[in-house]
Parts: structure tokens; sequence; C-alpha cells
């Protein structure tokens, strides 16, 4: 004779797992529905992206619905359902870039780094995504390791930047 079995819970949530940012939510923005944006960004500052069990315990901290912050979540660019890597690289596409090499640096990296566009490598190192224009046209190819732009790049270039960075990472 079989056990019963147990009854299926509608959420796989943990939620303790998430006590840091329930625990920011008490402190700072308690029953503040319009901080929605404040919150969601502290959460992928303390986890590193978003996912949908973070989003719902999120949603009914704050009372707002899970459908308002999976919305919130997939217009931001800077808001992430998938893990991302310590450093993002943006190279950029934007028309004077394309035209000077742009298009080869993105082979380039696609190469080097095992992944397509909008993927982070599997040590979390790096997430890969594409720039339209960062202001560094005169100084075409560009592209920006988090805050920083690098202009004039080439393959061997990138190639250098990257060891530096995997050098420091070591270090
Ligand atoms: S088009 Fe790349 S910096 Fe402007």
């Amino acid at each position: 004779m079989s056990t019963p079995a147990k009854p299926q819970t509608e959420s796989t949530a943990h939620p303790e797992e998430f006590n840091e940012i329930t625990d920011f939510i008490d402190r700072y923005y308690a029953g503040r529905k319009d901080a929605l944006i404040q919150v969601l960004h502290a959460a992928q500052e303390i986890y590193g992206y978003l996912p949908l069990e973070l989003q719902k315990v999120i949603a009914e901290k704050l009372g707002v619905s899970l459908a308002k912050v999976a919305g919130v979540v997939s217009f931001y660019s800077f808001l992430s359902t998938k893990p991302r890597g310590k450093h993002t690289i943006r190279i950029c596409l934007g028309t004077a870039c394309y035209v000077r090499g742009g298009k080869k640096l993105v082979d380039h990296l696609i190469k080097k780094l095992g992944i397509e566009i909008g993927d982070t490598t599997p040590d979390r190192l790096y997430t890969f995504e594409i720039a339209r224009c960062i202001g560094a046209c005169g100084l075409a190819p560009a592209l920006m390791v988090d805050d920083e732009v690098y202009k004039q790049m080439t393959p061997a270039k990138v190639d250098k930047l990257l060891a530096e960075i995997e050098k420091e990472e070591t270090a």
C-alpha cells in the first residue's frame, strides 16, 4: 500500500534564502508600493539576478502583483532574471563602431568566451552584451567593461584587456 503523496505547495520558494531583501524592505520600504524599482535594484545587488521566486517574495512583501514586478523586471535592461557575471562587457554596435570593426569584436568575443550575446560565462566572470553608442564614436570601435569605456579596440586589445582582468581576479 502506498503512502499518500504530500500535498503540493503552490510555490517552491524558500523565503529564508531571501532574508536579506525582506529585512531591507522592512527597514527602508515597508508598505511602500512605489519603491519597487529601488527594491529590485537592491535585490539584484544582493543576489546578482532576480529569479521568479525572488520576484514573488518582493511582490508579497510590497503588496504588489507578481505581474507588476515581472513587468518592471522585463522593462529595464539593467534588471536580469538570469545570473550575471562579475563583469559586464558591452561591445558597441552603434553605427560608427559597427562600420569600424565592432562586429569583428563581437565575433571575436563570442569565440573567445564561448558564449552568445546576452549570456554569462559558466564561471560567472563575464556577461556579454551589446550597446548602441556609448559616446565614443570619434574613437570607434569602443566597448565598456562595467563602467569603463575602452576606445579604438581590436581583437588583440580585447585579449589583452581580458588577460588583465583575469590576472587581477586571481591576484
Ligand atoms: S557608435 Fe559606438 S560609441 Fe557611438
